[in-house]
């Protein structure tokens, strides 16, 4: 099991949907968008998750879809929800720093919310994007959805977004925490939330920017309660890098009573407007 990689844990992968839910319109739109604009005629999905967007890809049957992960959790997970769709996509279980050995060129390569896991995210950059054919495609997706990645940007955007007071109170709080207890969270180089790191790099590569898309907002609701098993549960990274299995359940405890203390419901639903985005890049002999 790869350390770095949570959802190699059946634990997280049983208790992924908590504060994760994404419309399917949504990544339905976000999927065609993203074909729309760059008619591939393959692609692949790198450390597609649970599928969200694997799957809406896998309805564009003019493009052969790939998917590449290295969960086994994840993988085995998704074939049985595709095959449930009657849908294909040849899904690989292996690290995708091999896409390019085991799939070979592709005129699209798409990811969202995988590189705040490798230790050297540069390297795993370089190498996911060999695999894009001259004159295609790299996209990389984000989501202002997950207030949990979001709090991984609290120094470059102070959650200047409108969620509700209550849920930016309480994501302060988790990470004084943390700091007391001498266990900071550190912010990725390049955070799930945020992919401008990426795309700096990038860009003074082999790419060049094409486009950014963007989806319609919609209103998440997220309750106190299922961010505290979250916490318990280690199910983000955000959550579980730093911290050992004592030390979560610690902290969800002290959540809970800071919850308490101040009056705010565990059980109310609180309102955050998410959004998901794309930058499409364009590889380029430079
Ligand atoms: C936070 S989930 C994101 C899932 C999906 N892309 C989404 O946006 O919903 C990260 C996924 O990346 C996968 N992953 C992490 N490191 C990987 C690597 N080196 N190669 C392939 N998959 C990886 C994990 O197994 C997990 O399924």
């Amino acid at each position: 099991m790869n350390s770095l990689n949570i959802y190699s844990d059946k634990g997280v992968v049983n208790k992924y949907h908590l504060s994760r839910n994404i419309p399917y319109k949504i990544l339905a739109n976000y999927a065609s968008q993203i074909v729309t604009n760059t008619s591939p005629r393959s692609l692949c999905d790198v450390g597609f998750g649970k599928g969200s967007t694997l799957i809406p890809f896998a309805r564009h049957k003019e493009t052969r879809v790939y998917g590449i992960d290295s969960s086994e959790e994840m993988v085995s997970f998704v074939r049985n929800e595709l095959s449930k769709r009657n849908l294909f996509a040849k899904v690989i279980d292996a690290d995708a720093k091999f896409i390019e050995p085991f799939i070979g060129e592709l005129d699209l390569v798409h990811m969202k919310a995988v590189t705040h896991i490798p230790k050297d995210p540069y390297k795993f950059l370089m190498d996911v994007t060999r695999a894009v054919r001259l004159g295609e495609h790299f996209v990389i997706g984000k989501e202002n959805s997950q207030p949990e990645d979001n709090m991984e940007n609290i120094g470059k955007y102070g959650l200047s977004h409108q969620e509700d007071f209550v849920l930016k109170n309480f994501y302060e709080e988790y990470f004084k925490i943390r700091t007391n207890d001498g266990k900071p969270f550190r912010k990725p180089k390049m955070p799930a939330g945020d992919y401008d790191e990426a795309v700096r790099f990038l860009t003074e590569r082999d790419f060049v920017f094409e486009k950014e898309i963007t989806t319609p907002a919609w209103t998440k609701n997220i309750t106190l309660s299922e961010l505290v098993e979250a916490i318990s549960e280690g199910t983000f990274t955000v959550f579980r890098k730093g911290c050992s299995q004592l030390d979560r359940k610690d902290y969800a405890k002290k959540m809970e009573a800071y919850c308490h203390a101040y009056g705010y419901s565990l059980d109310v639903k609180r309102p955050y407007r998410a959004q998901l985005k794309a930058v499409i890049l364009r590889k380029e002999a430079k």
